[in-house]
């Protein structure tokens, strides 16, 4: 990696103040001053200082997205444009989605390269709570609410696990489940009679959707967040 792009990448600097800075001698590597933004470095081994300060690279990176509807949540695809596609900006290759949401659902997406983390919150064991706000087709009544919190036959072997509802308009509910099944949110309102027309996850392992981010923003998890979803292992 690139000198100045690895102290960019550290948000040490804008892109032009380091390339000054380097050029002045205020950066360092294994203690040796190096002048050329352009010099590489191995960013897992070598020692990098800037203005007297050590940066470590980042080995796990979490993001939360807003992913927006249309793309699709996968690294790659030939045809659509993905969620990774989305996060090019923030300069390493090897952040994957942790779990699936449909290509018309939108909301909290967590990105990440670490694979242990995704593993172990995405294992149907763990049973991690995920919220949904759903709007429906129809107006939601009592009876629909009773069967989902009991459990419904979303043609799987067995019922889906109680889910917990919310009641928030005539067709919007927030739905907490603890399963992640092929389009388990869709095919559960399906079971009691009603359709989802627009849905938006919103909470996933305690850890809230950032309001302030539009869809297709994102931004890094505080240690505090990261700390939430680790807790959950
Ligand atoms: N359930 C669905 O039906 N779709 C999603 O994207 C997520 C949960």
């Amino acid at each position: 990696m690139r000198l100045d792009k690895f102290l960019s990448d550290m948000k040490c600097a804008t892109r032009s103040q380091l390339k000054k800075d380097i050029r002045a001698g205020l950066v360092t590597v294994n203690g040796e001053i190096v002048r050329q933004s352009d010099y590489t470095v191995d960013e897992k081994q070598d020692k990098i200082c800037y203005k007297g300060n050590a940066y470590e690279y980042e080995k796990f990176v979490y993001y939360m997205l807003n992913k927006p509807a249309g793309v699709v949540s996968a690294t790659e695809d030939k045809r659509e444009k993905t969620v990774v596609d989305l996060l090019k900006d923030i300069g390493r290759n090897d952040l994957f989605p942790m779990g699936r949401l449909d290509k018309d659902t939108e909301g909290l997406l967590i990105m990440t390269n670490d694979g242990v983390l995704a593993h172990e919150l995405l294992s149907p064991t763990k049973h991690v709570e995920k919220v949904y706000e759903c709007t429906l087709a129809v107006p939601f009544d009592g009876i629909q609410k009773e069967a989902l919190e009991k459990g419904v036959d979303i043609g799987e072997k067995k019922l889906t696990m109680p889910a917990k509802v919310v009641i928030l308009e005539e067709k919007k509910i927030a739905l907490t489940i603890m399963e992640g099944k092929f389009h388990q949110v869709k095919r559960m309102l399906q079971a009691v009679g009603n359709e989802v027309i627009y849905l938006k996850r919103v909470c996933m392992g305690g850890l809230a959707l950032d309001e302030s981010l539009q869809p297709g923003q994102y931004r890094k998890l505080t240690s505090k967040e990261v700390m939430l979803l680790q807790e959950k292992q």
